[in-house]
């Protein structure tokens, strides 16, 4: 079947299964805050010597990206910094007690939010209190995300320091025009200068946030775009699609919707970009992401270890991961938490002794297996055999329906997606997805293409 008549019929809000069951669908009502320390004691003495991995959400930017899906607080005051790391350690020591032994850390992600709004001062800090009072994993991950616009040497020196090999920039367009439209603008001349730096220091993976999608782009900005890529050879590029989502964030009604490419341009945009990268020697991996053969990420799709969660792709399977600071996730394998959004609320109860999450849900063994096979499919792009044949009737038929459209294939004992595939690998995700089709409202999920 051609892409067009298959756009049309994808191209529908799916969630993006960074989490799974997707956090419309947490059973809140069933979650106690006050019971979370019991599930951190609890998920933890489940984790074998494979570390735990700690999410730092840095909310502060000095101004808005109008398309930015991110929690973000704007302000131009550095003031700021120094209240909200005190607050980041006492909810540490938060964890600490409810953990019960001394934990160690695999991975650490500083995510935003813009972690370069704080001074390198700060961030050195932070990191080095919390590694003060914890084990080392020998073979640790620690990355951040820069800004290219306010990412220093001395941010990228002081934090290479405490242990960061990795670094990853928000770079999402090198064409003015669209830069103008998002109000972000920043030169190729800026991202240069800050990959030579992570490069020079001793950082061994760059990656570049790229997004098909936004207003006003076209096929030749896309190839404009990747032609500056082509000059940086980052180690690793994500190329995501513009998740669309006014209703939550007002500022992307900054542009008019009439300057967004959608559906099949869009997804030509999607196609153009990945042609381009391949061309350029990039293995795709997952969904949306791409490697050179001798990053970490290639190397653990190559070996079966690829794991999916809040922060993206990783190459450990993490079973474990706390996330500090506002609006921040923690996955505790048994069961999932937010912290509350706002700065205030959230120095308020951590200064009080609570553990901020204010809403969670807790993992059945179904949604146990649900997410396994959901893992298997956005990291592998395979499924089992067995599993599609417990799927019930209906979804059934949908899954043969995607085999006749040549989104998947049949093999031996399993099944693959096929390269035609890959552009819908949500769709095909949310076939083994119990809750898929039951949201409440349909305002919650962007589009899948
Ligand atoms: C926290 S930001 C990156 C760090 C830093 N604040 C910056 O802007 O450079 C995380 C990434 O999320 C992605 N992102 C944000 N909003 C998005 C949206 N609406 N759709 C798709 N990707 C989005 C962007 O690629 C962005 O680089
Ligand atoms: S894209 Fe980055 S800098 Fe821009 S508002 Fe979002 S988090 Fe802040």
């Amino acid at each position: 079947m051609e892409f067009e008549p298959l756009v049309k019929k994808y191209d529908k809000p799916v969630p993006r299964y960074t989490s799974f069951p997707a956090m419309p669908h947490w059973r809140i009502e069933d979650f106690e805050s006050k019971d979370w320390p019991k599930q951190v004691k609890a998920g933890f003495q489940a984790t074998t010597e494979e570390g735990i991995s700690l999410y730092i959400h840095l909310p502060y930017c000095e101004s808005l990206c109008t398309y930015c899906g991110c929690n973000t607080r704007i302000t131009v005051n550095h003031a700021v910094e120094l209240p909200y790391i005190h607050g980041l350690l006492a909810e540490w020591k938060l964890y600490l007690k409810a953990l019960g032994s001394k934990p160690v850390i695999r991975e650490i992600h500083l995510g935003g939010g813009t972690p370069t709004f704080f001074s390198a001062e700060n961030l050195e800090f932070l990191i080095r209190s919390i590694l003060n009072t914890a084990g080392l994993h020998p073979d640790h991950a620690f990355s951040l995300e820069g800004h290219p616009g306010n990412t220093s040497y001395e941010h990228l020196q002081a934090l290479y320091r405490v242990g960061f090999r990795r670094v990853s920039y928000g770079i999402q367009d090198f064409d003015l025009k669209v830069q103008k439209a998002i109000n972000r603008i920043q030169t190729y001349d800026e991202v240069k200068r800050v990959t030579d730096w992570a490069r020079k220091i001793g950082y061994e993976s760059v990656n570049f946030d790229l997004i098909y999608g936004l207003p006003f782009q076209t096929e030749e900005s896309i190839r404009k775009t990747v032609s500056h890529v082509a000059e940086l050879m980052p180690d690793r590029i994500a190329y995501y699609s513009y998740a669309h989502v006014p209703w939550f964030k007002p500022g992307q009604r900054a542009y008019s919707e009439d300057d967004l490419p959608k559906g099949e341009a869009k997804r030509r945009l999607n196609a153009l970009g990945r042609d381009e990268l391949l061309k350029l020697g990039y293995k795709d991996i997952g969904m949306d992401h791409f490697a050179l053969p001798g990053d970490a990420l290639y190397l653990a799709m190559q070996s079966g270890q690829l794991h999916r969660n809040f922060m993206g792709y990783t190459e450990h399977n993490s079973s474990f991961m706390i996330g500090l600071g506002t609006s921040a996730i923690s996955d505790l394998g048994i069961a999932y938490g937010q912290n509350v959004k706002t700065v205030e609320n959230y120095i308020d109860l951590v200064d009080s002794g609570q553990l901020p999450v204010f809403k969670g849900h807790m993992m059945s063994a179904f949604e146990q297996d649900s997410r396994a096979m959901i893992l298997n499919i956005i990291c592998n792009r395979w499924m089992n055999k067995a599993d599609v044949e417990a799927l019930p009737e209906d979804r059934k038929l949908i899954f043969k329906e995607m085999i006749s459209e040549g989104l998947i294939i049949g093999e031996w004992d399993d099944y693959k997606v096929s390269e035609k595939g890959i552009q819908f690998l949500r769709n095909i995700c949310s076939v083994f997805d119990p809750n898929f089709g039951n949201q409440p409202s349909k305002k919650l999920f962007s589009q899948a293409v």
